[in-house]
């Protein structure tokens, strides 16, 4: 046995001595390193952690889930009387073959004790062990009263950020002596892989600490421990063949399982998405852009986006309305308040469903949202395959171009990029949900619907695209302002320069909106 010196500070109620048969390999020592707990194998006592929360991240098989074990023995033996949690995000995660459960019960039965029904183990100094899962967005508050000195996350991408930042504030010292930590193993993919991502990978240098802002202007530090394959020397010595089992998965599943490559998002379904591109300051829009809106309805959320055309096509989100639990009648005289009246809305497209006759009532969506003051919703196109498509063209990004035709530069030599459809930095929702849709695993080409929270806005933003592609445009049919002149009109459809055309125009002082 090798961990002497937590044994040694274990007061042991056991007469057996304390075998735990593990011991790290070179990169799983960085991570007890990092999270100063080494002291077994390095000498000396345990140290502060070097960040609050450790980021252990990579390829599959590159010994993480042994190493979040690893740390909580050391852990629960160093300091007599903590709480421990190793979470994953279903329970079945937990107990599974493979799973951190029986894995913990080859490195603990022999000197803890287990209780099954609570899922924790009771080491004899009084420490505890405690496997714990939140499936549901809001099943971190199950935890509400819990406080765990030491919090672990095993496969921490399949966690939303939401629910690491609240289990967070449940993690503080109990005992004296202890520092508290977090820390969190996972290979790339996964509903938090941005947020992860964003807190770990890219602040820079791994294996250093950086201080990182998780809120606005609130910092913590953090530090990444990178993890690959070749780490783990006791699998590849195993099982020589899993190397080319992921050697023989597609080019971004191998780079993100063997090498754990963050870059990569095999389950993003846009990877176009960059918030340098798509993200934009807000800036007023000018009176005659073309407005539209485009409305997913459910209770469970309305999810509503007004969307202004620019003179060169693009198409900016300037606004959004996410909020659950409003009835049909609430939710249009919500989308009507927060359109001003002096924006002119061309159109909102809306969910197909909204036309369907409710058995109670014997009336249509439309036609309660219309008795509420919402008119004008025209039915969206519902093919979901063809309208993600073209939500995609959307957001391909291109060049931006002088009016000579010549690149524009970024201050370090990059070609500035842009794309159709740009988002207010404004909108939260949107911003933070569209880059979290995730690829159907049955079929490629659509967009799973769970986590079902972020498929609303996204519905919404597809409505519109829909609404105005090729296929099912409407761009041709352009409502001028109301007095435009023939001439006018011939003008503006043949003259891109919207803006300096609709400035000569005369009638413009009386126009509400655009067309
Ligand atoms: N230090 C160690 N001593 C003994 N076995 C180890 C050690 N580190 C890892 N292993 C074994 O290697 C295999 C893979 O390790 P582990 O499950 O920790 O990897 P992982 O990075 O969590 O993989 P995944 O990405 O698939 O979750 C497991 O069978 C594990 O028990
Ligand atoms: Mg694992």
């Amino acid at each position: 046995m090798n961990i002497a010196t937590a044994q040694a500070r274990a007061k042991s109620k056991s007469k057996n001595k304390i075998d735990v048969p593990w011991r790290p390999q070179e990169r799983q020592l960085t991570f007890l390193r990092a999270c100063g707990l080494s002291h077994p194998f390095d000498g000396g006592g345990p140290k502060p952690p070097v960040a609050v929360f450790v980021g252990y991240g990579g390829a599959a098989g590159g010994g993480k889930t042994d190493s979040l074990v690893g740390v909580a023995v050391i852990a629960g033996l160093t300091f007599p009387g903590i709480n421990i949690g190793i979470f994953r995000r279903t329970y079945s995660q937990l107990e599974g073959p493979g799973g951190i459960i029986l894995r913990s019960q080859e490195l603990m039965a022999s000197w803890a004790s287990y209780n099954g029904g609570m899922r924790r183990w009771t080491m004899p100094n009084g420490s505890l062990l405690q496997f714990c899962h939140c499936e549901n967005e809001n099943d971190v508050y199950n935890y509400q009263s819990q406080q765990f000195d030491i919090l672990l996350f095993d496969e921490m991408t399949q966690f939303s950020g939401t629910q690491i930042r609240y289990l967070l504030s449940r993690n503080r010292a109990t005992k004296n002596g202890v520092i508290p930590f977090a820390a969190g193993a996972t290979n790339p993919g996964g509903i938090g892989h941005i947020f992860f991502k964003e807190q770990f990978v890219d602040p820079g240098e791994p294996e250093q600490v950086h201080n990182v802002e998780v809120e606005p202007g609130i910092f913590e530090e953090h530090i990444f421990i990178p993890a690959k394959l070749a780490d783990n020397q006791i699998l590849e010595r195993r099982d020589p063949a899993y190397r080319k089992k992921l050697e023989a998965q597609p080019e971004d599943v191998r780079r993100a399982l063997l090498y754990g490559d963050f870059d990569i998002f095999s389950g993003q379904f846009y990877p176009e998405y960059k918030k340098e591109i798509h993200v934009v300051k807000p800036f007023e829009v000018p009176a005659w852009w073309k407005r539209v809106r485009s409305l997913d309805y459910g209770l469970d959320m309305t999810a509503c986006i007004w969307w202004a055309i620019a003179d060169n096509g693009q198409c900016y989100a300037y606004r959004e309305l996410h909020e659950p639990n409003l009835n049909l009648s609430k939710a249009a005289k919500k989308i009507v308040e927060m359109t001003p009246s002096h924006e002119y809305i061309s159109y909102t497209t809306a969910s197909p469903d909204l036309w369907n006759r409710r058995q109670e009532t014997g009336q249509s969506g439309i036609e309660i949202m219309g008795k509420a003051g919402l008119k004008g919703l025209v039915r969206a196109k519902h093919d979901r395959i063809q309208g993600w498509r073209a939500m995609r063209e959307y957001l391909e990004p291109y060049d931006v171009l002088t009016e000579d035709g010549d690149l524009v530069l970024d201050e370090d030599g990059k070609s500035r990029k842009s794309a159709r459809m740009q988002i207010f930095e404004t909108l939260p929702n949107f911003v933070k949900y569209l880059p979290m849709l995730q690829r159907d695993e049955h079929d490629l080409e659509d967009a799973a619907d769970r986590p079902h929270i972020v498929t609303h806005i996204n519905e919404s933003a597809r409505y519109f695209t829909m609404s105005r592609h090729p296929t099912d445009s409407k761009q041709e049919q352009l409502l001028f302002p109301k007095g435009t002149s023939a001439a006018d009109a011939e003008r503006i459809r043949t003259n891109m320069d919207f803006a300096k055309v609709y400035a000569k125009m005369q009638n413009q002082q009386q126009i509400r909106g655009g067309w």
